[in-house]
């Protein structure tokens, strides 16, 4: 048995992941850690998806309801989205099987900001937690749990659950033990600020308190994160990093920004990372991230000495970059932190840290309203994630993204956003490979021309004959033609191109 289980009681606990799953039954609310990729459970997934696919052999349903803190991977929410054995899943997912199978109405799903996910647990919204499943590197000799590669929602699930499995990582480096930085934001009425003031601060533990009674199995497992590598930067993304390096540079310029400590938040995706890795050579030094996932172009900013601290949840980490993590944990772990997600996205220190925020997109229209999440207003790609925690609360919100997709069938600025996940009051910056859409203090009128300048070439005729006619509508504060207003969207569904 390995010395990573210190505690007497819980090495008393260790089974196979198959007699784990024994101890799920069908219908359980089941809280996993996991978060883009990295610290979800290994073993138990596929034991549970092979509980599903027994039962329905036997003409018996098997299924539960999984939340996490983010997306998983495809050892996790891919083969239980295989089997059929998810009823629920809450708050965000990026699995292309898992995707298919809430666009087909097989599976249910609820996409939520990341930040309200863990409160809703812990005020009994979705009734009794079952069971936590979550991944540790160690389990001390008090049996406190050592957070693996990331922490998100696993402290509210740990609370709440009834029962508890724990997954013991050993291909988790040991030296990971320090990274972790565990608050409790503590129960209304009675909360007190979050005493964060400097990005780097330390406010807690470097371990996850729990009551061991609860533990009912201990799994041991030797596997990898497996997140998918990022796409390599080309010319599109490597545009879109210039201007939003020239955006930066104009802040500067408007004394609204200095050189030094710039606060950055990144979503997730290729475009933010490439941005990152525009960075490397700007002008900007002792880059502070406030953030919710640790992504390759961090790891590449604090090793050129250009980044001095990043807070987040969670890695999201290519494979080559995990194993470089893994190997220099005890290098990087004076860099890095990671909270509960309540901590790293909560808008209180958001706002207070006054960090730059920049995400994906699928489309924004011509006002500035995002659409992050449904391709054509029903088909949900991943989910808001904490987009909107940061966007709504950050000093100035940026959205970065290719002009179009798909070869050029859609375009990424429409007259209305057929989904709005940020509003026109959010947003205030929206950058493409044409440049750069500051939307700031000007009124909707005034932001139609600005965001037509960044649609891809092909598509200003089609966003200008839009607006012509919207602005024939009776009134003019946000002009529209309500019947053609999502014609570009129809088109697609139609023909499959927004192109006439
Ligand atoms: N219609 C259809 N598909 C679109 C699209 C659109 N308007 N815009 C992008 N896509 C597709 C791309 O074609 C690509 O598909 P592929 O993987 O099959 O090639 C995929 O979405 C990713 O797009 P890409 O241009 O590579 O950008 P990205 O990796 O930055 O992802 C989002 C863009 C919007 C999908 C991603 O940012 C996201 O899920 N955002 C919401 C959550 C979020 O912001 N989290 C951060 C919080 S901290």
């Amino acid at each position: 048995m390995s010395d990573r289980i210190a505690n007497a009681l819980l090495r008393g606990k260790v089974m196979s992941a198959d007699e784990a799953a024994q101890l799920i039954d069908n219908g359980d609310k089941v809280g996993m850690s996991g978060f883009t990729g990295a610290a979800y459970p290994k073993a138990l997934p596929t034991a549970i998806a092979n509980r599903a696919k027994e039962a329905q052999a036997k003409g018996d349903s098997y299924k539960i309801d999984v939340f996490t803190g983010a997306s998983t991977a495809p050892d996790c929410d891919g083969v239980m989205a295989e089997a059929g054995a998810i009823n629920y899943r809450m708050p965000y997912q990026s699995d292309p099987i898992m995707r298919n199978a809430i666009n087909a109405g097989e599976m249910k799903y609820q996409d939520i900001h990341l930040s309200h996910s863990g409160q809703y647990v812990e005020h009994g919204f979705y009734g009794k937690m079952d069971v936590a499943i979550v991944e540790v590197t160690r389990i001390t000799e008090e049996g406190h749990l050592i957070p693996s590669s990331g922490v998100g929602n696993n402290v509210d699930y740990l609370d709440a659950a009834e029962k508890i499995i724990i997954e013991v990582n050993s291909w988790q480096s040991l030296d990971l033990e320090g990274m972790a930085d565990i608050h409790r934001i503590g129960h209304l009425p009675n909360r007190t600020p979050i005493p964060i003031v400097h990005t780097g601060d330390r406010i807690g533990n470097t371990y996850i308190d729990i009551d061991v009674t609860k533990v009912v199995a201990v799994v041991e497992t030797d596997a990898p994160d497996r997140n998918a590598p990022f796409k390599p930067v080309d010319e599109q993304s490597q545009k879109i990093a210039g201007y939003f390096l020239d955006f930066l540079e104009g802040e500067v310029q408007g004394g609204r920004l200095a050189y030094d400590n710039y606060v950055m938040q990144s979503g997730v995706g290729n475009v933010p990372n490439a941005v990152m890795a525009g960075l490397l050579d700007s002008k900007f030094e002792n880059i502070e991230a406030y953030t919710e996932v640790i992504q390759d172009g961090m790891v590449d900013l604090i090793d050129a000495g250009k980044m001095t601290v990043a807070s987040a949840t969670s890695f999201s980490l290519s494979p080559e970059y995990a194993e470089k993590m893994n190997a220099e944990a005890k290098r990087y772990r004076k860099h890095i932190i990671t909270r509960p997600l309540q901590v790293s996205n909560h808008p209180e220190v958001i706002r207070r840290v006054g960090l730059i925020s920049s995400n994906g997109m699928i489309e924004a229209d011509i006002y500035g309203n995002i659409n992050s999440t449904h391709v054509a207003g029903q088909r949900i790609m991943n989910g808001i994630g904490g987009s909107g925690d940061f966007t709504r609360n950050a000093r100035i919100s940026t959205f970065i993204s290719p002009s179009d997709a798909k070869g050029g069938a859609i375009s990424a600025v429409v007259p209305f956003a057929s989904h709005i996940d940020h509003t026109e009051h959010d947003a205030m910056v929206v950058i493409t490979e044409y440049g750069v859409a500051d939307l700031r203090g000007l009124a909707p009128r005034d932001r139609v021309a600005k965001m037509i300048a960044v649609a891809h070439p092909d598509y200003r005729p089609l966003l200008e004959e839009y607006v012509e006619r919207a602005n024939k509508s009776k009134f003019h504060h946000t002009p529209h033609d309500l019947a053609t207003a999502l014609s570009f969207h129809e088109r697609l569904l139609e023909t499959g191109s927004m192109k006439k």
